[in-house]
């Protein structure tokens, strides 16, 4: 039955407890939950009692908790959302796995490998699942951009071209392994599986630095990304877009969200008399480009809500679904950590100054082997 378009009431819930009840926590992650159905909030967590409070009182809760032991061990529930600091999220959700939870961590999975491993060799001795945030997989444009390039007539993406460019950072590693997790994994989902990397780093000082990025994926299609901290996390424009080149086509996501489709151009006439022949002799004419964007002035309705068109309601509900249903996840905490994977191949690829194959790093080995 459904509440309204895109919600429908559940007939069987997960019961949910809330580890970190921050910025992110709070302005996107508790949002989306008030909107699913299938989740009901037992417990709420967080080492600031302000915030905890406020988020037991939002979920209609009589008490909040100040330490995750001490809500597992009084709270029963079947999953743990836990969105607290990158670097602590690994060890947390362990902890959670631990106590016979499911779990769904914010991105990144993790910041160190040896937690990410530690985190999922957990989970399958528990017998429980990892998801991740990885939203950009659900994001209106994105989905669209799937679409399209698995859609007739695009022909094989040749191209792959990716930029970000957020504000400071306040180490080293942030940007790699915290922002640009979503990109790395973006790219699977859109091209596939990486073969090979060879990175530049341009460092003003640390935390303040860009990376330019030449890719190889596995099935051929070569790209090229453009990372950085030397930009903004207000400005509307000039932060993040996706570009995908197929046969005589384009397709473009600016910001997340105006998605743009140029398809190829139609062949008039040719002053040879012969059809196209790919040379500039052949007169083409150009097809309108079509731009996809949500209605925003119909705010009423889920599918224009921020997290929605972020698609961070979508990641959510899937993992809950999967819960539910038993299915797959859809985007799971092995995608976490090849996310780092690749973080970590660009790190190494600026480090030693040379291409880096994905397959040869220690961390793929390992990976095999487990
Ligand atoms: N999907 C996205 O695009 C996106 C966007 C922003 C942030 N994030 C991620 O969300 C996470 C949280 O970011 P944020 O901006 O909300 O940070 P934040 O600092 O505002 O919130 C973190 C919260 O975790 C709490 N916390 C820390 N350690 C804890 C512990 N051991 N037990 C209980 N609570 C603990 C803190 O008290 C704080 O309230 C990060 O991993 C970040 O990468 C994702």
């Amino acid at each position: 039955m459904y509440l309204y378009e895109g919600m429908e009431k559940a007939e069987r819930k997960v019961r949910a407890v809330l580890v970190g009840c921050g910025e992110q926590a709070t302005n996107m992650i508790h949002d989306v939950i008030t909107y699913i159905d299938e989740i009901e909030v037992v417990g709420v967590c967080d080492m600031n009692g302000d915030r905890a409070d406020w988020a037991a009182a939002r979920f209609g809760l009589s008490r909040s908790y100040r330490d995750l032991a001490d809500m597992l061990g009084e709270v029963e529930a079947d999953c743990a959302f836990v969105v607290t600091i990158a670097g602590l999220q690994a060890k947390l959700a362990k902890q959670c796995v631990e106590a016979g939870l499911h779990v769904y961590t914010e991105k990144p999975t993790g910041t160190e490998l040896g937690d990410v491993d530690e985190l999922l060799a957990a989970a399958k001795k528990a017998g429980k699942k990892v998801g991740v945030s990885f939203n950009k997989r659900f994001d209106l444009a994105y989905r669209d951009m799937k679409a399209a390039i698995e859609s007739e007539g695009f022909g094989r993406a040749n191209a792959f071209m990716a930029k970000f460019i957020g504000g400071y950072r306040t180490n080293e590693t942030d940007l790699l392994r915290v922002g640009c997790c979503h990109f790395f994994d973006l790219m699977r989902f859109l091209i596939g599986e990486v073969e090979e990397v060879f990175a530049y780093r341009y460092e003003e000082q640390v935390g303040r630095h860009t990376y330019a990025v030449a890719v190889r994926f596995e099935n051929g299609c070569v790209g090229n990304l453009t990372f950085g901290s030397l930009g903004s996390w207000v400005n509307g424009y000039g932060m993040e877009s996706v570009e995908i080149r197929g046969d005589r086509n384009m397709i473009f996501a600016d910001n997340g969200r105006d998605f743009t489709w140029q398809k190829p151009s139609k062949i008039v006439a040719s002053d040879t008399g012969l059809a196209n022949k790919g040379t500039q002799a052949v007169t083409e004419e150009a097809v309108p480009v079509e731009i996809l964007r949500p209605n925003y002035s119909n705010l009423g309705k889920l599918s224009t809500k921020d997290f929605f068109i972020n698609g961070n309601y979508q990641c959510v509900k899937a993992f809950a679904q999967s819960l539910l249903t038993g299915e797959d996840l859809k985007v799971s905490g092995e995608d976490g950590r090849m996310a780092l994977v690749l973080a970590l191949a660009v790190d190494r690829s600026v480090e030693q100054g040379r291409p880096v194959k994905i397959a040869e790093m220690p961390e793929m080995s390992k990976r095999a082997a487990r």
